[in-house]
């Protein structure tokens, strides 16, 4: 489906963004792995927890409510899971697949997992390398790095202490996930913080996690317990509004619920250094979660340096913040990014690419790009998503600003982690 997207003059309202993708991932896999159901409230009905879903589903876990962002999960308890009768396809979404295969080196049956296009193309030696170290069994293409992948997990793993060269929160929570089948601990050490979910909701579902700096050690064999999870508002959404009204003129918006835990809140730093006018309002907590409402107005930013520890905190806010970045007075620049390389496309290409095809001057580095602000959009054009619901969304909100309308090709992947974006946008 090609997305056209029309100038605004102003953005106004208050409105609330879809469910934490990462969280409600946790959620479905570690109310499966709980005894007891697990209310599930807010879920991400977006394509890639459906896919976490589909996946459960098919390793014998009954969830209720299913495309609803409300459901029931019966846990089968951290032994419970049973072989499927086909391969476990999940479709775009690596944190699904990562993830699983830390719980699936845990289980002692055959399973073959795979993805679609994108997915095929991504990593996953990051995680079948240490967990072959571990104990699990995994077979693939190009050494079992690239899916279809096949595990034959056992009931025979140990704990390892692994010092991860990337801060990737999918890989700390595959050995993790792996370590609660593991004989003795499991210690992941990082390079620099990751996201810290598997973290929160394993303590908050009983487990025995030790968090001490960039070390986080598990304990195996935990008894989890189910527990309700109240998702909520995914700040990686609330990112594109958050800008779109930053760059729209005459516009003041509230998003009300959104997560900002402190490993999550990098794009709240960035935006803060490029001066961009916002508060957050009515700080609380849930399940573990530190939660707060966003009020944002039209702001004159200005260009900045985002690079180091503060990139895997905004990880996938890059594409947006290089939009706020070309609307913005000066040079930004944003390095030390090269794991965008490996995200559901090549991110920095990308929006190298299609930035420039907006009339916008941008240059490429290996781990990131230079823009160079404030420049006017012209629009009348036709952008590409290289199926990738953050680059699609990205484009859409340039397109608020532009001259003329832009369209972008192949929007409909935007329902992998935000099925009402255009009908929010529509309602500002
Ligand atoms: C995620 C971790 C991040 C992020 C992805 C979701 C997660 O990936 O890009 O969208 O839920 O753990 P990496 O941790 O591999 O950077």
């Amino acid at each position: 489906m090609k997305l056209k997207i029309s100038p605004k003059d102003k953005l106004q309202g208050k409105i609330k963004v879809p469910g934490d993708k990462s969280i409600s991932h946790r959620a479905v896999m570690l109310g499966s792995l709980a005894e007891g159901k697990t209310e599930i409230e807010g879920f991400l009905t977006g394509e890639d927890c459906l896919s976490t879903v589909k996946a459960f589903q098919d390793l014998g876990v009954k969830i209720e409510g299913v495309g609803t962002e409300n459901m029931l999960v019966h846990g089968v308890g951290l032994h419970g899971l049973k072989e499927a009768d086909n391969v476990l396809d999940l479709g775009n979404s690596g944190t699904t697949t990562r993830l699983m295969l830390g719980i699936l080196s845990g289980q002692d049956f055959y399973t073959v997992v795979t993805g679609d296009d994108s997915l095929r193309t991504r990593p996953m030696d990051r995680v079948t390398v240490p967990l072959s170290k571990m104990g699990g069994s995994f077979y693939g293409r190009d050494g079992a790095n690239l899916l279809p992948i096949s595990v034959l997990g056992g009931s025979d793993l140990k704990g390892i202490t692994y010092n991860s060269p990337v801060a990737s929160a999918q890989v700390k929570s595959s050995l993790l996930l792996a370590g609660l089948y593991a004989e003795g601990e499991t210690e992941v050490i990082e390079p620099a913080k990751s996201r810290d979910h598997t973290e929160r909701m394993l303590e908050y579902f009983g487990a025995d996690i030790e968090v001490d700096g960039l070390k986080v050690k598990v304990e195996a064999n935990p008894k989890l317990t189910a527990k309700k999870i109240v998702v909520p508002g995914d700040i990686s959404s609330a990112a594109f509004l958050m800008v779109a009204a930053m760059i729209t003129e005459n516009s003041e918006i509230i998003i009300e619920n959104v997560g900002v835990n402190p490993t999550r809140d990098g794009v709240i730093e960035a935006l803060r250094k490029m001066n961009g006018n916002f508060e957050l309002l009515n700080k609380r907590e849930v399940n573990g979660e530190p939660i707060a409402d966003i009020k944002v107005k039209n702001s004159q930013l200005k260009g900045t340096i985002i690079d180091g520890d503060l990139i895997p905190l905004l990880i996938d806010e890059i594409p947006i913040l290089a939009v706020a970045a070309s609307q913005a007075d000066g040079k930004t620049i944003i390095k030390d990014a090269k794991e965008l390389r490996v995200k559901e496309t090549d991110r920095i290409d990308a929006m190298v690419k299609e930035l420039t095809r907006l009339g916008i001057e941008v240059q490429e580095r290996e781990d990131g790009m230079e823009i160079i602000g404030k420049q006017e959009i012209k629009g009348g054009v036709v952008c590409q998503s290289y199926h990738d619901h953050r680059i699609a969304m990205s484009l859409a909100v340039a397109g608020l600003i532009s001259e003329d309308d832009i369209e972008i090709e192949n929007s409909d992947c935007i329902n992998i982690s935000f099925p009402n974006f255009k009908k929010i946008l529509d309602r500002l």
